[in-house]
């Protein structure tokens, strides 16, 4: 039967993020022929904006962005005809919920998308509910930062769930949103090759690494209370590790999915008080170049504080205590304004039980690199042996698998995959309460022994590698970080 059409509303409708990201992704789906012709869009914000108003910033916002390319006239037009614009002032005056009563159409299904800072999270919900606006099937979107430790994420968890029952609760975190996310999934447990290999026996160690070019931009207030472990380890550089490390779920299924995610959590070793020096490394950027382009350190990067212990780089050695991965350790890494923008996971193998060829432990392991971005793709290096008749050499040649190459067809940005789960009611990208709190418990321990400690995080410059506490962390048992190795 066909679903029953959607009014999607936007709270934080003319904010940066739906700006950015949300009206791009669903102009590319209505483009595409994958938006419901009639799905209509609420935006709703506190700034009086009119329709018209609206939609001429969402043009901007569209033709601004980077996977759009050709705007087709008629297919902006039908676009931003699904859009309008209501003022509501979620603590203020209550006149805007009955504006916003007045956009909502009845028997249709109802998405409301908080993208807004969470300390508004509680006051929308309530006042949604006071209007009455929530209808049973009524989905809600959470946006991060959810919250900011255990306490306050269980908190903002509590006040949404007053009004939106778990099973209509959506909390997003994007990564889940990229092919290449959801692709580790189809490699691990659609290929019978990988999963008998895929543990302790064999595989030595795992690197999760997430590096970006970028600083924090105009963002430091933001960051200022955030630092990497917050903004991305809590959440983006965690779910890697669930997916790499997680159990074959009895089904593609939501709760199937999201339980075997959440004993990874579960099984991770906390890191407390003295173990952090062992197995953490904080950095913060000094000043530098990065791309040929002179930046400040984080300390003179305006509206924040010029003292402040804020790590924009964070490494950590994790462990997870099951019987699968015991022994096993998974090496996690994310940073700012560092030489390369650069997401992916590398599966380092052991050696071979009992080498027979000489010289073969000098030439290293193989190794899986799933490469999520840029230029996502899969690459296995094998140990091979070099053509010529003299003295056997062995050396660890990539087979490439390039997503750019094999597919011709264009990879949707994550919020494409999210937007398009939400209205189908699919919740199986999305973060469980019980996930997001998991991953807190392991956080929080580690932050507040930071904040304990009387060094502050490792400077390093901009532009460069990273703090050089990353290469001690690792090779502290003679393992290298994967880039290390390869020839330049
Ligand atoms: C966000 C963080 O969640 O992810 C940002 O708040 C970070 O600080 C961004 O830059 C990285 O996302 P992506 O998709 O560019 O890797």
């Amino acid at each position: 039967s066909d679903p029953r059409p959607t009014d999607l509303v936007v709270f934080g409708g003319t904010g940066d993020l739906s700006m950015r990201k949300l009206l791009p992704a669903l102009y590319l789906l209505d483009r595409d022929g994958n938006l419901d012709g009639r799905t209509r869009i609420v935006a709703v914000s506190r700034n009086g904006l009119t329709d018209a108003d609206l939609r001429g910033k969402a043009e901007s916002a569209v033709r601004g962005h980077h996977a759009v390319q050709v705007v087709e006239a008629g297919v902006l037009r039908r676009f931003l005809d699904r859009l309008s614009h209501v003022t509501v002032d979620p603590g203020g005056d209550p006149s805007g919920w009955t504006d916003l009563a007045a956009a909502l159409l009845p028997g249709r299904d109802r998405v409301f998308y908080l993208a807004v800072p969470p300390m508004a999270f509680g006051a929308i919900c309530t006042g949604l509910d006071g209007a009455g606006l929530v209808t049973p099937d009524s989905r809600v979107v959470m946006e991060k930062p959810l919250g900011h430790d255990l306490a306050s994420s269980q908190a903002l968890n509590d006040e949404v769930a007053r009004v939106f029952p778990e099973d209509r609760t959506y909390r997003i975190d994007h990564y889940l949103g990229k092919e290449t996310v959801q692709n580790l999934l189809v490699l691990r447990f659609a290929n019978v090759f990988l999963e008998p290999l895929w543990n302790s026996r064999w595989i030595d160690h795992v690197q999760i690494t997430v590096t970006e070019t970028v600083g924090v931009g105009g963002r430091k207030g933001y960051y200022d209370t955030s630092g990497a472990m917050r903004d991305m380890v809590q959440n983006h550089l965690l779910q890697l590790l669930c997916l790499t490390a997680m159990e074959p779920p009895a089904s593609y299924d939501p709760d199937a999915v999201r339980d075997e995610k959440l004993k990874v959590l579960q099984s991770l070793r906390p890191i407390t008080g003295e173990q952090v020096l062992q197995d953490t490394v904080r950095g913060q950027y000094g000043r530098g170049v990065v791309n040929g382009v002179e930046v400040p350190g984080y300390l003179d990067e305006p509206g924040g504080s010029d003292t402040s212990n804020t790590e924009t780089y964070a490494a950590l050695r994790a462990e997870i205590s099951n019987w699968r991965w015991a022994g096993v350790p998974f090496y996690l890494r994310t940073g700012k304004h560092l030489d390369r923008a650069r997401s992916e996971i590398v599966i380092r193998f052991r050696e071979v039980p009992h080498p027979i060829f000489p010289g073969t432990n000098a030439a290293g392991t193989g190794s899986l690199v799933i490469r999520l971005q840029p230029d996502e793709g899969i690459n296995l290096t094998m140990l091979t042996k070099m053509p010529g008749a003299g003295a056997l050499q062995l050396r660890p040649v990539p087979l490439e698998l390039s997503f750019a190459d094999t597919f011709a067809t264009r990879s949707p940005e994550a919020y494409e995959r999210l937007l398009t789960d939400v209205l189908a009611g699919d919740s199986t990208l999305f973060m469980r309460r019980d996930e997001v709190e998991a991953a807190w418990r392991w956080v929080d321990p580690v932050i507040e022994a930071w904040n304990g400690l009387s060094t502050g995080p490792e400077t390093y410059p901009a532009g460069g590698v990273g703090p050089a506490g990353a290469h001690r962390l690792i090779g502290r048992t003679g393992r290298t970080w994967y880039e290390e190795e390869q020839p330049r």
